[in-house]
């Protein structure tokens, strides 16, 4: 068995908690929880520490925490050449602190607590200075993962700038539709089967080969509908950035 120490409580923390539960593989023999009022669903409160000086021994260390607090927490475990991992998207190998062995652990997913989730399918990018780490890492993801991915720093931040466009910026504009659809007395639901058309198509077109829409079509009347339509500014600019953007990608083809 590989025993973990998982640092934090946070969403990601809570999720791979719940996805080791039970593990043949890997044991997590304690949490570490900063804030004393917080505990970790169905995780046993006797195997919770609120002080860094209390951490157990164990094979690896398991950073999920604020991406401002990863260099500060690492340089805070009371032990030496233990493997440390964080989770992170964007945080360097290398800020992580240099008295233990340095590695990821980053779960390609958008993790809230309050919605379950199977790591099955979830890929996990694993970064490491040492081969011997690397390979252990890897057991510890295939343990809860059949996708696991050898990916460096500046590729994870690749791959965090490009989840932010196809992730968080989206789901800001499903809050922008819900706002419109709101104003107008529609319900929201009415764009769930576009929305998740728009998402499984991707399956099978290239993202450029699945475009539809006024932009794709330039069809100019149509644009200046929307935009005299919006009366909110900032609803306004991005409909013209991300139409002029949608525009200038055709004429690139
Ligand atoms: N959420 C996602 O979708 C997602 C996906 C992939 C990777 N990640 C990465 O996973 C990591 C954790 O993200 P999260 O979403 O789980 O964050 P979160 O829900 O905001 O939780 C952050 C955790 O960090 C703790 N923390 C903050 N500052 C600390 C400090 N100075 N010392 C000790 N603990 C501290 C917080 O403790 P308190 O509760 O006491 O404030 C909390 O337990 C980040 O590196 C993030 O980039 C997140």
């Amino acid at each position: 068995m590989i025993s973990v120490v998982v640092i934090g409580s946070g969403n990601v923390a809570h999720h791979l908690i719940s996805a080791f539960n039970n593990n043949e593989t890997v044991n997590i023999v304690q949490v570490f929880v900063r804030n004393l009022e917080k505990g970790i669903e169905n995780f046993p409160n006797e195997k919770i520490t609120h002080s860094f000086s209390n951490l157990k021994e164990a094979d690896v260390y398991l950073i999920c925490v604020t991406d401002n607090a990863i260099a500060s927490v690492s340089s805070q475990i009371p032990f030496k050449n233990k493997l440390v991992l964080h989770t992170s998207g964007s945080v360097p190998l290398n800020h992580l602190d240099s008295k233990n062995r340095k590695g990821v652990f980053y779960p390609l997913q958008t993790f809230s607590k309050s919605k379950t989730i199977s790591f099955r399918e979830i890929p996990i990018c694993i970064e490491a200075e040492k081969e011997d780490d690397f390979a252990l890492i890897e057991k510890i993801a295939k343990a809860i993962t059949l996708k696991t991915y050898s990916i460096d720093s500046n590729q994870r931040k690749a791959i965090h700038v490009a989840a932010v466009f196809v992730c968080n910026f989206v789901n800001y504009l499903y809050t922008i539709g819900n706002s419109i659809c709101e104003e107008n007395k529609i319900p929201f639901e009415i764009l769930e089967p576009l929305i998740l058309e728009t998402a499984n198509k991707i399956k099978t077109l290239s993202p450029q080969e699945a475009q539809t829409g006024p932009a794709k079509r330039n069809d100019t009347e149509t644009i200046n509908s929307h935009l005299n339509f919006l009366t909110d500014t900032s609803q306004k600019e991005i409909y013209k950035i991300l139409t002029k953007s949608i525009i200038d990608n055709g004429k690139k083809l």
